[in-house]
């Protein structure tokens, strides 16, 4: 430090207040997005194995938990099905009597409060657990996004508050716009999982999921892990399309992307912190390896810090409760 000793920057250490005071990035319940999973049946609430404190719910579950997330101040959950039937082409997805369509009526008749957000894909719904409607082995993108879009109608037939489509065809942005403008949905925002990797960091929720993928892998339509560039014009495509807000999937170990993002197309920028980043702190924390909750803070921090405005994380209501408890 060639200005020292005039400059000593741990003057600005050592006042707790006076740490405060300067603080950049400080994480609020209103930053957060909670994941949830609905199963069929009644009084259902199965721990995900690879996921400690996640469960699947049936509906009524799903709807006490509701009103606990509301309760708690976090203000937005984002939604994934577990269908009863799968097929070779999702129909669960787009059927006005599917899981996710009941599911968002119960909640929306008992919580007020609440966003809701639904995940808009087919892989849970179909039998090979491909994101879209399959010729051999190759994935159909326009006839996929046709489904896509009738599957985003219907989740806001039923009360979504928004919808978040992580399927990564190509167009499939503005063709749920397109539909959901012409359905009379103008004023519900798309949250695009633009930039969404072909990550191992998935692991556990497809098992919280059940959309592991019969055989091969979804390296033709999720990105190459190793890039960049191609990330922006992901991100950049979508926002041309008419995507309000832009995901970057997974966080921890992509923050670049999301400062490249961020800082390239001044958008509302989400950040998902996947199964497996949470998968990681909580198995370490329960081996006493790591302090679980001073970690799990400290990468909900480094996330926004690197310029994501919202999170969806399975951490959701442990932060909240952490917030509420330094106040
Ligand atoms: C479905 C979807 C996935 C996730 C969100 N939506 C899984 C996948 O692409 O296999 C991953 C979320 C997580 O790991 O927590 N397309
Ligand atoms: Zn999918």
């Amino acid at each position: 430090m060639a200005n020292y000793p005039i400059q000593r920057l741990r003057r600005l250490r050592y006042n707790p207040k006076v740490r405060d005071l300067i603080r950049e990035t400080e994480i609020t319940k209103n930053d957060l997005i909670y994941p949830l999973f609905v199963v069929p049946g009644e009084d259902v609430k199965n721990e995900v194995k690879s996921m400690p404190g996640v469960y699947q719910m049936s509906i009524n579950i799903l709807v006490e938990e509701c009103k606990e997330v509301e309760k708690m101040g976090v203000p937005a959950v984002i939604l994934f099905g577990i269908p009863e039937h799968k097929d070779e082409v999702g129909s669960d997805a787009y059927n006005e009597n599917g899981i996710i369509q009941r599911a968002i009526r119960a909640i929306k008749t008992e919580v007020k409060d609440l966003l809701i957000i639904t995940d808009v894909c087919l892989c849970e719904y179909t039998s090979h657990g491909h994101c879209g409607v399959l010729d051999g082995d190759n994935i159909l993108n326009d006839e996929t996004v046709s489904l896509l879009a009738k599957e985003a109608v219907s989740h806001c037939q039923a009360g979504a508050d928004m919808v978040a489509p992580s399927d990564m065809m190509d167009g499939r942005v503005s063709a749920i716009r397109k539909a959901l403008d012409y359905k009379g949905y103008t004023h519900i925002p798309i949250m695009s999982y633009a930039v969404k990797y072909a990550s191992g960091y998935y692991g556990p929720f497809r098992d919280a999921a059940e959309s592991t993928p019969a055989f091969g892998d979804r390296r033709s339509h999720q990105m190459d892990i190793a890039n960049t560039d191609e990330a922006l014009r992901e991100a950049k495509s979508d926002v041309e399309e008419g995507a309000d807000i832009i995901m970057v999937k997974p966080a921890g170990a992509y923050l670049d992307i999301i400062r490249r993002v961020k800082d390239s197309l001044n958008m509302p920028t989400a950040a998902y912190q996947v199964s497996g980043e949470y998968a990681m702190i909580k198995a370490a924390g329960k081996l006493g390896w790591i302090d679980e909750e001073r970690v799990m803070m400290e990468s909900l921090v480094s996330i926004k810090r690197a310029g994501a405005d919202m999170i969806l994380t399975y951490f959701a209501k442990d932060a909240a409760r952490i917030i509420d408890s330094n106040k």
